[in-house]
């Protein structure tokens, strides 16, 4: 589904930084992957590639076949808006918006009919355990339940891949266990193809396969339960 050819990714500004350097990289549908590295090696930039946030200065992102750099940016603005959906470690939800508005944001941006917004929303905040809460506003949840919101908005649009950068970066251990276990049970129940950026050994070992990222480069690739790719 995801495919990297000698990725590139520099930074121009007072001195040019070199992001990503060199990454080739496949990752089929359905996988569940976690990116590991030290802080700088490219984490965020890689996962922004991937979701079409960003274009490599050379090198080819493809994502379904398609190379997302030779697209137009109203095209990789569908792609962001249709494909892909992203969560954040600081959630990034809308303050005045009541839970079950910000959820239901993406599909008011896609044009679709009300009704249907209802019933897609009620059904993903029953998915996340959040139905009691729809009526709040994000400021009244605890951050578990914030990041629960922000994985139901990633949801409602059915996208088959989910971008997730340090998803569990500000919740204590209790409260990042049950984020891992909802994203789990997404990519187990809906086949979602994850791609998670982690600082935490635990999360990562949530996941199928562990890529390691150092200054731009993959350091390590290798599958759960042993064996390198
Ligand atoms: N918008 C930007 N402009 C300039 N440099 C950037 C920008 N974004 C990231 N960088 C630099 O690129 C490198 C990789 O950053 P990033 O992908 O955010 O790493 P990570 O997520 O692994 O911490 C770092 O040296 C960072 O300072
Ligand atoms: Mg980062």
């Amino acid at each position: 589904m995801l495919q990297l050819h000698d990725v590139i990714k520099t930074y121009s500004g007072k001195s040019e930084v070199t992001a990503l350097d060199g990454i080739n990289l496949s990752i089929a549908a359905g996988e569940m992957v976690a990116i590991m590295g030290p802080s700088g090696s490219g984490k965020s930039t890689l996962l922004n590639l991937l979701g079409g946030l960003d274009v490599p200065t050379s090198g080819r992102v493809l994502v379904a076949g398609k190379d997302l750099a030779g697209e137009s940016e109203k095209e990789r603005s569908l792609f962001r808006r249709t494909s892909v959906s992203y969560i954040f470690q600081a959630y990034h939800l809308m303050p005045t918006l009541k839970v079950s508005q910000n959820v239901a944001l993406p599909l008011h941006l896609a044009g679709v009919p009300a009704n249907e917004i209802n019933r897609r929303v009620a059904e993903v905040l029953r998915e996340v355990g959040l139905e009691a809460r729809e009526k709040h506003l994000p400021d009244e949840l605890s951050g578990g339940e914030r990041q629960r919101v922000a994985i139901a908005r990633a949801l409602v649009t059915g996208a088959a891949l989910l971008l997730a950068d340090e998803p569990t970066g500000n919740l204590d251990t209790a409260r990042g266990e049950e984020i891992l276990n909802l994203l789990r049970a997404i990519h187990r129940e809906r086949g979602t193809t994850i791609v998670m950026v982690t600082h935490d050994h635990h999360a990562a070992s949530a996941c199928e396969r562990l890529i390691k990222l150092r200054d731009g480069r993959v350091e390590g690739d290798s599958l759960r339960g042993g064996g390198d790719r």
